[in-house]
């Protein structure tokens, strides 16, 4: 009990630290690297799993991103490692695609928030070895969670409250369910990336991540081979400007390209979907990830940073 209290002591301390740290980090105007970096994702691509994790190489390396999920009940790493794994996004794109058989032949299933599997086991199979969720996932009943889950969490150190609930989940949690957190340091690791990857800090233009890019910076560590299913490239929707399809495939809250194309520019906030996966479409080149429903014919062009959001950050004096 006491190791906890300290744990938690001390996160608090870390997160009025780091929180210090990451405002400074995030005010201050950074390198532009974006463009002239860019040809060393190329070199290596391809090659065999983490030979790539270079971290003297011009882009930035996106491994590492585990060690910084702890258990919340006694602080231990994250073990987690499979051969293959399946990386299910919440997408209404995978609605009717019948995905789910190639999604359960893979050792390893990760998936995203509560996207449930129950009644659309055709579409995204039905097992899952782990859920990456958002802080909001800490106003849940331990109850409500699938059982025997194994999650992770990121977002934690947004506001205190959110840490007190998880402390509570944690103690409620049935005995096979595991709960990591992701530390302060690891929050702020995960912003600085998306800044090298796009020249953009996130604070700076009130940008929040998405699990999904989190979801691949942990699959990145854990998987040998990752498989991601319905995930569609930066460019899908400007392409299929006529065929729009429900943001989640369990529910009907929006049109996912309208979503995307909103979110994209909009000035005060909201997650950078689209300039997220031509990032993560580099990756692709680096890493052992290969995207499927739609599939992605990965080049170079789809990895362009020529996304609404970072051209309208061109074109505005920051
Ligand atoms: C990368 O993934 C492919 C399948 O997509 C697999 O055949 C290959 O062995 C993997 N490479 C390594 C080094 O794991
Ligand atoms: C890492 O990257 C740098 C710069 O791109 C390169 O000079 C170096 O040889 C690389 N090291 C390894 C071990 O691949
Ligand atoms: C998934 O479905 C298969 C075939 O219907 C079944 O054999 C298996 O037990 C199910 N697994 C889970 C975890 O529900
Ligand atoms: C812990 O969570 C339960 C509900 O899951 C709630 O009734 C209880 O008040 C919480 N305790 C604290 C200290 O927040």
């Amino acid at each position: 009990m006491r190791k906890l209290a300290a744990y938690f002591v001390g996160s608090a301390l870390l997160a009025s630290l780091g929180y210090l740290f990451l405002g400074i980090w995030l005010f201050t105007p950074r390198d532009r690297e974006r463009a002239g970096a860019f040809e060393d994702a190329f070199v290596d691509a391809r090659d065999p799993y983490r030979l790539y994790m270079n971290t003297s190489a011009t882009l930035p390396p996106v491994g590492g991103a585990i060690r910084h999920y702890k258990s919340l009940l006694d602080n231990e790493p994250v073990t987690l490692r499979c051969s293959s794994c399946a990386v299910v996004s919440s997408s209404g794109f995978l609605l009717g695609k019948e995905a789910g058989q190639e999604i359960n032949s893979h050792p390893c299933t990760i998936r995203m928030n509560m996207a449930p599997v129950e009644g659309y086991q055709r579409d995204v199979g039905n097992r899952t070895t782990l859920r990456v969720m958002n802080f909001f996932m800490t106003g849940l009943k331990p109850e409500e969670l699938p059982s025997g889950s194994r999650v992770m969490v990121w977002g934690l150190f947004r506001r205190s409250v959110y840490l007190e609930r998880a402390r509570n989940l944690t103690g409620r949690l049935s005995a096979v369910s595991t709960f990591h957190g992701q530390t302060v340091e690891g929050e702020g690791e995960a912003a600085k990336l998306f800044t090298k990857e796009t020249g953009q800090p996130l604070g700076g233009t009130k940008s929040w991540l998405s699990t999904g890019w989190l979801t691949l910076m942990i699959a990145i560590d854990v998987c040998q081979e990752i498989h991601v299913y319905g995930m569609v490239t930066a460019d899908h929707c400007a392409h299929n400007p006529q065929k729009d399809f429900p943001y989640h495939y369990y529910n009907n809250r929006g049109k996912e390209c309208s979503i995307y194309r909103g979110a994209e520019l909009n000035k005060r906030g909201g997650h950078r979907f689209m300039t997220e996966k031509a990032v993560f479409a580099r990756w692709a080149l680096r890493y052992n990830i290969s995207f499927h429903y739609p599939e992605w014919e990965l080049d170079k062009a789809l990895a362009n940073l020529d996304t609404p959001f970072l051209k309208n950050q061109g074109r505005r004096p920051s």
